[in-house]
């Protein structure tokens, strides 16, 4: 049994060098690469569819206001040269909650977008190609394998039969699906690399990545995955002035919040760890997560930074959420308080069982999730209060939570299921 099965939804996520040449994805021309081979087409598989204690830990690699949080870009040439329509931009990861909108910005702003994505997309594998083909309208879709680099870059050498020869950007919304240990190293890590390579291979000088908040304070694999190949990408940069990146760090999606309004709607409590007040998040919805993360592509403002997001209006903890549920349906507010050292509890369980039964380890890793993000805030955190601090964590956007929860209650949860383990 997942140790997140015992966990209400909306608890299972936050209610809670500088440059010295001027970044130059788009000072090129597209180049041909060699390795478009003709002989590759028999392998084609594209398809073209235009239809509250203060922790001892500090955030790493950065420092955490919006302002300081960032490398300056001392370019100072414009950026980019090329307008929208010539700028040609690989997604991995295009499938997901997040991706498949990052897919619908990128071609409504006139870019080029090559999306990756497997035979068998979405949560558990539910969609054919049919419907990824659909889901990505607008995209050349490419399906391959993000996990077999030879595949990924034969596949994307393919495309070269449908003009595209040349990538400007890539931007990378991998995650593993379930959170477990194998996995998060096997995506968050390895098919990001992949994707890495592959866009670069291919000519691409900008990489977009869709990072977390909460891998300030890394606990839990997912996170150790995530901040290794952060690294490795701004050690690319350094290494490679011409090559630029935007981390984007966001807080908490909205999906995550919704998973308790039918329930209160049909007049059970709303239930929340502690008093309501161990965390707290700026939620953000995935059109303006999705808005944000194409303004990285092309803008030079946001390179070479790592930029935490959230949505606009204060920060809220659950309690908070609740409260603004109950508003919203006219109910009188009802709370049922969990002591949060049950889930200490749950977890030590399953740590103990982990080592005379290894296949539990991923049980007891979602619960670590679980308990990650009952108690930590997905704000930034300020070193020298020692505190998350919602004032250094910047708004962007415009949909509200509040809107989100009358929506859910009009239209129930379809499009904002959680992955596999119901953990994000
Ligand atoms: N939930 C939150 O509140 C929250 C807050 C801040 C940050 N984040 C971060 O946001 C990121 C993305 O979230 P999301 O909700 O958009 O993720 P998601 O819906 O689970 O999508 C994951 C994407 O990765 C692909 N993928 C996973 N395993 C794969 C595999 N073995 N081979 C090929 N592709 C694979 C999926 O493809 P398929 O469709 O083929 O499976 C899908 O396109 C995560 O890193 C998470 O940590 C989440």
């Amino acid at each position: 049994m997942s140790f997140s099965s015992l966990l209400p939804r909306s608890l299972t996520l936050p209610s809670p060098s500088p440059r010295s040449l001027p970044p130059s994805h788009f000072l090129h021309s597209s180049t041909l690469h060699s390795k478009s081979k003709l002989n590759n087409l028999k392998s084609l598989s594209l398809s073209l569819s235009r239809s509250n204690s203060k922790p001892s830990y500090l955030p790493i690699h950065c420092s955490t206001s919006s302002s300081s949080q960032t490398q300056p870009s001392s370019s100072s040439t414009s950026f980019p040269t090329k307008p929208p329509h010539q700028v040609t931009v690989l997604i991995t990861g295009a499938t997901g909650y997040i991706g498949r909108v990052v897919v619908r910005e990128l071609v409504k702003r006139g870019h080029r977008v090559v999306a990756v994505a497997r035979e068998r997309s979405g949560i558990r594998g539910r969609d054919s190609r049919d419907d990824t083909l659909r889901c990505l309208s607008g995209a050349t879709v490419c399906f391959s394998d993000v996990t077999d680099p030879d595949s990924l870059s034969r596949d994307l050498a393919s495309l070269a039969v449908a003009g595209i020869s040349h990538i400007d950007a890539a931007v990378c919304c991998l995650a593993s699906r379930n959170g477990g240990i194998k996995d998060s190293w096997n995506i968050d890590y390895e098919a990001t690399k992949n994707t890495l390579t592959a866009a670069r291979q291919n000519g691409a000088n900008h990489f977009v990545l869709l990072s977390a908040i909460c891998v300030q304070k890394p606990l839990l694999e997912f996170q150790r995955a995530k901040l290794k190949f952060e690294a490795e990408l701004q050690a690319t940069s350094e290494a490679d002035p011409s090559f630029t990146y935007s981390i984007v760090r966001p807080t908490a999606f909205f999906k995550s919040l919704g998973g308790q309004v039918e329930i209160v709607k049909d007049g059970k409590p709303y239930v929340m760890f502690g008093d309501g007040k161990l965390c707290a998040c700026k939620p953000i919805s995935e059109e303006d997560l999705a808005s944000f993360i194409a303004d990285c592509v092309m803008d030079e403002d946001k390179s070479c930074k790592i930029l935490p997001i959230g949505g606009p209006g204060k920060a809220l903890t659950p309690l908070e959420q609740g409260q603004l549920l109950f508003q919203i349906l006219g109910k009188e507010p009802k709370f049922l308080k969990v002591p949060i050292e049950i889930m200490d509890f749950a977890i030590g369980i399953f740590d103990f069982l982990a080592k005379i039964f290894p296949g539990l380890e991923d049980a007891a890793e979602f619960g670590r999730i679980g308990r990650y993000y009952a108690a930590e805030s997905m704000l930034v955190w300020d070193p020298a209060t020692g505190e998350y601090s919602a004032d250094k964590t910047p708004s962007y956007g415009k949909d509200t939570l509040e809107d989100f929860f009358a929506k859910v209650i009009r239209q129930g949860m379809a499009g904002q299921e959680l992955g596999e383990q119901t953990i994000f």
